[in-house]
């Protein structure tokens, strides 16, 4: 597993030393206003299971759990194919009035993030928030609206933390970007 990835981006260290950062300004944000209505998270299926659980942890907040599974990339593609599929959820009955915070892996195309909070929004919650640990450094995704953002990275192909490859390597602990043999290897092997 380690051994296909060409270097490691972001290690496990500096993830966790994030996302505690990121933990204490949604806390300083809506601590309050929680109190009373709580908080829905809703990490979007499947990349975002491993930031969603060490997230979580760092609100000590009213905090519900609502998930919605999303895709845009297709097995062995390296690029969204910037059709956004709402594939199912699993969502509190009501959002009415509530707090939601959407949280997802990475931006990119910003098309899962849109989708998914047009959905939301549809539900009339009280207020509607996002989360991304990774955001790449092109124009589609800076333009997108998003309150947190653990990391800019480069424009280029991750794993890991959650992140897949052809559905592979989400247990990773760190980020990294895979050698190109392997990514030729999985598509040839797909064809
Ligand atoms: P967007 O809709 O183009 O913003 O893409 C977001 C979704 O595509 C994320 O939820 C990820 O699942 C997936 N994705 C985008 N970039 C990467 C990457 O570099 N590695 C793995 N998955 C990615
Ligand atoms: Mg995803």
């Amino acid at each position: 597993m380690d051994q296909d990835l060409e270097r490691i981006l972001i290690d496990r260290t500096a993830i966790a030393g994030r996302i505690a950062e990121i933990g204490r300004d949604i806390v300083s944000d809506l601590g309050e206003d929680c109190e009373s209505d709580g908080i829905v998270l809703v990490p979007i299926m499947t990349g975002s299971i491993t930031f969603i659980a060490d997230l979580m942890r760092q609100l000590p907040l009213r905090v519900r759990i609502g998930l919605i599974t999303a895709s845009s990339y297709r097995g062995t593609a390296v690029e969204s194919s910037g059709e956004v599929l709402l594939e199912g959820e699993h969502l509190p009955e009501s959002l009415e009035g509530r707090h939601v915070l959407i949280v997802d892996d990475i931006l990119d195309s910003g098309g899962t993030i849109r989708r998914v909070r047009e959905e939301i929004e549809s539900r009339k919650p009280k207020s509607v928030r996002t989360c991304v640990l990774l955001r790449k450094k092109i124009e589609s995704a800076m333009e997108t609206p998003c309150d947190y953002v653990g990391f800019d990275i480069e424009n280029e192909f991750v794993v890991g933390y959650g992140l897949d490859f052809d559905d592979y390597y989400r247990n990773l602990p760190d980020i990294g970007v895979l050698k190109p043999e392997i990514i030729e290897m999985h598509q040839s092997n797909a064809e």
